[in-house]
């Protein structure tokens, strides 16, 4: 049996290299390795959270399916899907809310840290908080749990979510014997959290990202904008302690990133290196943002795909489905 590996991005910006490093990569190892059933989706209505705006909504859930195609992922091998395309799943999302204490919800990070800050700002804990976002971990676990999944590839701060979905399904498991498979997490250590141009977590939130497929001019001048001490040229600098490196090593071969390591230890100026961080990643990059073009440029040969992978998803999750309602007394057969 083939372990089931999980993951989904929300459409709520560009994707940028925090994703791919710390989410995507990651996923797309997984993927290829035999023991792993690998289930990417694009989690468009937890997207809708946030986006309001039909145009924006669907230019961004095409541009996260294009891109975890453009980056190699397999769709004969693969299920990979639109979240909206499986409507197994928000059944099931209901069902789960009826086992999640409200207070566990209150203590998510997303909703803990909106409520924070209105506080801060002297408004209402809630102002701005629409149910989709309270209620955000739920459909999270709907999406974990429906396809007994074992393993689910994050960036860090998705872990309290996968352990929340644990939570809700120790809950369901404990009233109606073994149903839901726990689920665990798995954060790519190294690069746990990927730095952006001013030295924050590279987030759409910071406005401080690298789009992955930008093109070269623009990728350069943000490569360029990335920040950097005074020191000069001839200076020893320390590679771990720099983004440029961070990012270096994500795209360059092991040999060339021990060499730049050398580099950065012997004085290296900022100006090479920025430039070098370029020519490795734009190389990495060249065909996959060409693939990504094309696939932008083609919504039917997109929407085809995704809707053979949501079929897919659904000879999966009708029958587990069933099994559930059958053991909360909502089928009587
Ligand atoms: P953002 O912070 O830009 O809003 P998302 O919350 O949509 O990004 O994250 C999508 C996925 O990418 C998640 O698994 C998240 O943990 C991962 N991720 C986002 N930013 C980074 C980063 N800077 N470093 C590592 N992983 C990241
Ligand atoms: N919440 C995740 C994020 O913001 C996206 C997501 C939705 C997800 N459902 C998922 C990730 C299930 C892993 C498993 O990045």
């Amino acid at each position: 049996m083939k372990k089931q590996v999980l993951t989904g991005i929300k459409p709520t910006g560009k994707v940028h290299l925090g994703n791919y490093i710390g989410a995507i990569k990651p996923a797309l190892e997984l993927a290829r390795q035999e023991s792993y059933q690998p289930a990417y989706f694009v989690a468009d209505y937890h997207g809708l959270t946030k986006i309001h705006n039909k145009e924006e909504m669907n230019e961004l859930s095409r541009g996260i399916a294009a891109t975890w195609l453009a980056l190699g992922l397999d769709p004969s091998k693969a299920i990979f899907y639109r979240q909206s395309d499986v409507p197994e799943i928000f059944e099931l999302s209901w069902i789960l809310a009826c086992f999640s204490p409200k207070g566990l919800m209150n203590r998510a990070h997303a909703y803990k840290a909106l409520a924070e800050g209105n506080a801060q700002a002297g408004k209402e804990a809630d102002t701005g908080v629409n149910m989709g976002l309270f209620t955000y971990p739920i459909l999270m676990a709907s999406d974990i749990l429906l396809f007994q999944t074992e393993v689910v590839p994050v960036g860090k701060d998705q872990i309290q979510h996968v352990e929340i979905a644990r939570d809700i399904a120790e809950s369901f498991n404990h009233t109606y014997g073994v149903t839901f498979t726990l689920p665990h997490y798995i954060v790519e250590k190294e690069t746990a959290v990927l730095p952006g141009l001013d030295g924050r977590k590279m987030s759409k939130s910071y406005n401080n990202t690298i789009p992955l497929f930008e093109e070269p001019k623009k990728l350069q001048k943000l490569i360029n904008k990335i920040k950097t001490d005074s020191s000069p040229p001839a200076a020893p600098k320390n590679p771990d302690d720099s983004i440029i490196f961070s990012l270096y090593k994500e795209f360059a071969s092991e040999a060339k990133a021990d060499e730049m390591k050398n580099r950065f230890q012997s004085g290296i100026g900022w100006g090479e290196a920025k430039k070098e961080l370029f020519e490795v990643m734009n190389e990495f990059l060249e065909e996959p943002r060409e693939k990504y073009r094309e696939l932008m440029d083609s919504p039917e040969k997109l929407n085809e795909i995704l809707m053979d992978g949501a079929e897919k998803a659904r000879k999966k999750t009708r029958p587990f489905l069933q099994e559930v309602k059958r053991k909360i007394g909502i089928l009587h057969s």
